[in-house]
């Protein structure tokens, strides 16, 4: 029996091509899969909010991306004892995780899960996060990922949402 959670982090703001949303892409595509799957959800987020101006949240994440550090999560982490199948909806942020997905991950890094990499791009893709996890993280069964395009995300919800749709069930996460 499947007890699936979808983790997810987002930033509203202004973003690449798609300029202020009001709604980040990973959240957006995190609605569509609680929709579909009816699981739960938890925000992974920091304790202080990213700037909503696109060049200064990229130099902050730089930052944060280069100094490798984890930064403290809002939210006390999740119950994850029942949990099978975590699903982690996140953005592309310099070709790798926001560091904070890296902060929640460690946390519950002793817990047996199968991992479903859900990533919002503009170009980079999964940039081959599976591997990265699946070595970093030996307890994760890490499988295959899914990468839709922000611009994407935000223009066409009913595309985005079927592809989601595809990818849930090719991983038996909804039925077919
Ligand atoms: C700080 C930052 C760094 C980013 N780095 C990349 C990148 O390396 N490769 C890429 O394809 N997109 C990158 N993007 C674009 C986002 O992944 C993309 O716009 C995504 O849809 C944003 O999701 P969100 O609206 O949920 O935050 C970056 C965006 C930000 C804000």
């Amino acid at each position: 029996m499947k007890n699936i959670l979808v983790a997810y982090f987002s930033r509203k703001g202004e973003n690449f091509k798609v300029g202020i949303v009001e709604k980040g892409s990973a959240a957006i595509m995190k609605d569509m899969i609680i929709d579909m799957t009816g699981a739960p959800s938890y925000e992974i987020k920091t304790t202080y909010e990213y700037p909503a101006n696109l060049m200064e949240c990229n130099e902050q994440a730089r930052k944060e991306h280069d100094d490798n550090v984890r930064p403290e999560l809002a939210f006390p982490a999740p119950d994850m004892s029942e949990v099978t199948d975590l699903v982690l909806v996140y953005p592309n942020w310099w070709k790798d995780l926001p560091m904070v997905v890296y902060t929640f991950l460690d946390t519950v890094s002793g817990c047996h899960v199968n991992l479903y990499p859900v990533c919002t791009h503009e170009d980079s893709g999964l940039a081959m996060v599976e591997r990265k996890l699946s070595t970093k993280y030996r307890n994760f069964t890490v499988k295959k990922g899914i990468a839709i395009k922000g611009t994407d995300v935000q223009i066409d919800a009913g595309k985005t949402k079927e592809t989601l749709k595809k990818y849930l069930m090719d991983q038996s996460l909804i039925e077919k």
